[in-house]
């Protein structure tokens, strides 16, 4: 789970079983959910395993890599959860994985195969460059993943998902198109590379937006699989209208463009609360009730997972706004520090950072909590994503 990262990826020759069956693995002592597939780079983002080469992986012919923690490896030994424990000194030690997740089979390199199918390359060539150009930067996924996640622990596949999994990246990445552009946020970098319009010219950056808004819910109507009963695609179709307009994404940015610049006491924390929640968590909340419902999970279900969606979307915005202040732009893969040079209110603004710390963790917490009610091993990858979302450096 690279993208999930926020890592580049190199180009390299993976071998075959690194490659052949990847793996989630959440845990709450981890804070990233990572596959085998990708083992090698992420050796290189963590600086306690920056020391380990490739070969050191090689060693373990019959292992999968299912998770990195701080200097730790997560291999399934024939099935058996193994941890290794690597020391600066190369030493490795293994033990006996004490926790009870399970090894979450995953394919995070179909997020990206299926992105990359849903939008081809065709005419006209410079439209759907530049829709593609920004669709696969290397985002970090969390909102497919979490429709797979949610789909997943209601009984239903990654298959079924996937349509609608695809979709939301695709309104997340139209939304960030125009939230780049001259008129609005004026930003020239983004996911580490030149924003669209930068690219591509303003008229362009415009239309690749309205292309893949539309075409996200052309994409579920037409890929949803026959198997899943058409009266729960409706449902996800029109949740993810709402999620995306006047009373969702939409809504959320209209009332933030009102906030910038206004005097302090005119922004409250309610105001505030009110633009996360529709401007981020609005699609967070609809990709996992999406993948919920296409499982055909039932109405208490739907709403006790809304609800987990509603905190870790709130926790999301207030780790950006923290991020914004305490990152620099090149960790952050676009411009940072930006809501105080325009003047933007924001949790660390209102309640401080250390306040704003505590919001997210109890954010959080609450959230893993309404999981409680689950078999945590079904669970575990929603619950790594919530601790993803709070420890995320970008
Ligand atoms: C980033 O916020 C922006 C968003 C999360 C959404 C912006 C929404 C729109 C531009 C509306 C798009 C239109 C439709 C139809 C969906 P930010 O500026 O606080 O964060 P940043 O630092 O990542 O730019
Ligand atoms: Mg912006």
């Amino acid at each position: 789970m690279l993208s999930m990262l926020g890592i580049a990826t190199p180009n390299r020759t993976l071998p075959q079983q690194f490659t052949a069956r990847t793996h989630w693995w959440a845990n709450h002592s981890m804070h990233i959910l990572v596959s085998a597939g990708l083992a090698r780079e992420i050796l290189f983002d963590y600086p306690s395993l920056r020391h380990l080469t490739e070969a050191t992986y090689l060693t373990h012919p019959n292992a999968s890599l299912v998770g990195t923690g701080e200097g730790q490896l997560f291999y399934t030994n024939a099935g058996q959860p193994t941890l290794y424990t690597y020391t600066r000194d190369k030493q490795r030690k293994m033990t006996t994985c004490k926790s009870q997740a399970p090894l979450y089979p995953m394919i995070p390199h179909a997020i990206e195969e299926a992105l990359s199918e849903s939008v081809p390359e065709m005419y006209p060539e410079r439209l759907h460059e530049s829709m593609r150009y920004s669709l696969l930067a290397g985002g970090k996924r969390i909102r497919p993943c979490l429709t797979i996640a949610a789909c997943e622990l209601m009984g239903g596949t990654m298959e079924i998902a996937m349509p609608t999994a695809c979709a939301l990246e695709m309104i997340h990445t139209m939304s960030l198109i125009h939230d780049d552009l001259p008129s609005m946020d004026n930003d020239d970098f983004r996911r580490g590379k030149p924003t669209n319009h930068v690219v591509y010219g303003e008229e362009m950056a415009i239309l690749a937006g309205d292309a893949l808004l539309s075409h996200a819910f052309e994409h579920i109507g037409r890929a949803t699989p026959a198997e899943v009963p058409a009266d729960r695609t409706l449902r996800v179709i029109v949740d993810v209208g709402k999620s995306v307009g006047s009373e969702g994404l939409v809504g959320g940015q209209v009332v933030d463009i009102m906030s910038e610049g206004a005097d302090a006491d005119e922004v409250t924390l309610e105001t505030l609360k009110y633009i996360h929640a529709h401007k981020t968590g609005a699609l967070l909340e609809v990709a996992v009730t999406s993948g919920a419902i296409l499982a055909g999970a039932g109405e208490e279900d739907v709403e006790r997972l809304g609800k987990y969606a509603q905190l870790i979307g709130l926790a999301f915005q207030v780790v950006d706004d923290i991020l914004d202040c305490t990152q620099t732009s090149e960790q952050l893969g676009k411009t940072a520090g930006k809501d105080e040079a325009v003047g933007k209110a924001t949790y660390p603004s209102l309640v401080g950072l250390e306040e704003s710390r505590k919001i997210a963790d109890d954010l959080i917490t609450e959230a893993k909590e309404i999981l409680a009610d689950y078999d945590p091993k079904l669970a575990a990858p929603l619950l790594g994503l919530a601790d993803y979302i709070k420890n995320r450096q970008n």
